[in-house]
């Protein structure tokens, strides 16, 4: 990792400095860019929010050999975490890669670690269009993200994912306020609990809703017909001064856990930060800004080495702290 991460450091060059912790300080108000907005407030929340569990150590046990598997909408994966959806490598990260030389690094290196990269959608419809085309080789093997478009546009979008045939599709909904989709004159907004619906019962792929901070609104993604959430602030990327998701996570899965699969995403730099998570009431993890810096260090092989190793680092936690599935992880191992 330390030879992809000096590569990363040359390619990501006036976009991203590969700190030692990515914690959004340097960063901050970097938005276009890798940073959190404003006073970048909203990123140090995932970082400081995760930062403030600690862990119960346990040995005296037989969680000799942990399984680290998961089965999501059908699907193995080797690991619960997943590739968070990214796009705009001309803006945010300098453009070393393209958009279709990321969405390939993204989707095949995820496979590659046993697991599924989700796919963005931005201003310029060659963000969706590239994310999608790679899914599409790999037999839909991996889930894409939707802005909060207009409905008919939305529409034309899920077919394009059923015709790739992606193991599920959602929709960002906290990009409601992005006003450069505005200004390229491809408005989004808020959705209603009813064009959610209307949203969710066209699709026959199984819909999760990303930008989940409240239980309010996962009573709602969940009352419209999803099938997932992602508890997520966006990267601390859409507003500035939001709690950390780590922190809001707990009383969220409490209530729609078993009903919904829950995910969460912000600040997940390690495996021990993926077993909080878990632990927190997650069914899986999204990691984004790690694997920008691993793709741009070394491609599709720096996806997955990254991913490898905090799955790793996942399974010798889980040793350490006695659970031997993931079903065994629940909020015992947190102090
Ligand atoms: C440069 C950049 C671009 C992003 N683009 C998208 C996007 O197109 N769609 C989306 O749903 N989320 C997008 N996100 C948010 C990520 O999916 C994810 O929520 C966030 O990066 C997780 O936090 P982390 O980077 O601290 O792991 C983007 C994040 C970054 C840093």
């Amino acid at each position: 990792m330390k030879t992809v991460r000096q590569t990363a450091k040359e390619k990501l060059k006036g976009y991203c400095r590969v700190c030692p912790v990515c914690d959004g300080k340097a960063c901050a108000g970097e938005v276009p860019g890798m940073g959190g907005i404003g006073t970048g407030a909203s990123f140090r929340s995932n970082i400081e929010a995760l930062k403030a569990f600690r862990l119960n150590m346990r040995t005296l046990h037989g969680a000799k050999n942990p399984d680290t598997t998961i089965e999501l909408f059908g699907q193995q994966l080797s690991t619960p975490i997943l590739g968070a959806p990214i796009t705009g490598n001309p803006y945010n990260m300098g453009g070393a890669l393209t958009e279709v030389e990321w969405s390939e690094a993204a989707v095949q290196g995820c496979l590659q670690a046993g697991t599924f990269a989700c796919t963005g959608d931005g201003a310029d419809p060659a963000m969706y269009d590239s994310g999608l085309a790679e899914l599409k080789k790999v037999q839909g093997k991996g889930i894409p993200f939707i802005k909060p478009r207009g409905q008919e546009d939305i529409l034309k979008y899920l077919r394009r994912a059923e015709e790739a045939g992606t193991a599920a599709v959602g929709m960002d909904v906290d990009g409601a306020g992005l006003i450069t989709m505005a200004l390229k004159g491809q408005p989004v907004g808020p959705k209603t609990k009813e064009e959610m619906k209307e949203i969710i019962a066209a699709t026959s792929l199984p819909f999760i809703v990303k930008g989940i901070m409240t239980v309010e609104e996962a009573v709602i993604a969940a009352e419209a017909g999803a099938a997932g959430i992602v508890v997520s602030n966006h990267g601390g990327r859409v507003l500035d001064h939001t709690p950390g998701a780590a922190e809001v996570l707990a009383e969220i899965a409490a209530v729609v856990k078993g009903r919904l699969t829950v995910f969460v995403d912000g600040g997940v730099r390690s495996g021990t930060d993926v077993l909080k998570m878990l632990a927190l009431g997650a069914d899986a993890v999204l990691i984004g800004r790690p694997l920008v810096i691993a793709a741009y260090g070394a491609g599709a092989e720096g996806i997955a080495l990254a991913i490898n190793t905090m799955t790793n680092e996942l399974k010798q936690a889980m040793i350490l702290t006695g659970c031997a599935s993931l079903e065994d992880i629940n909020m015992d191992v947190l102090l």
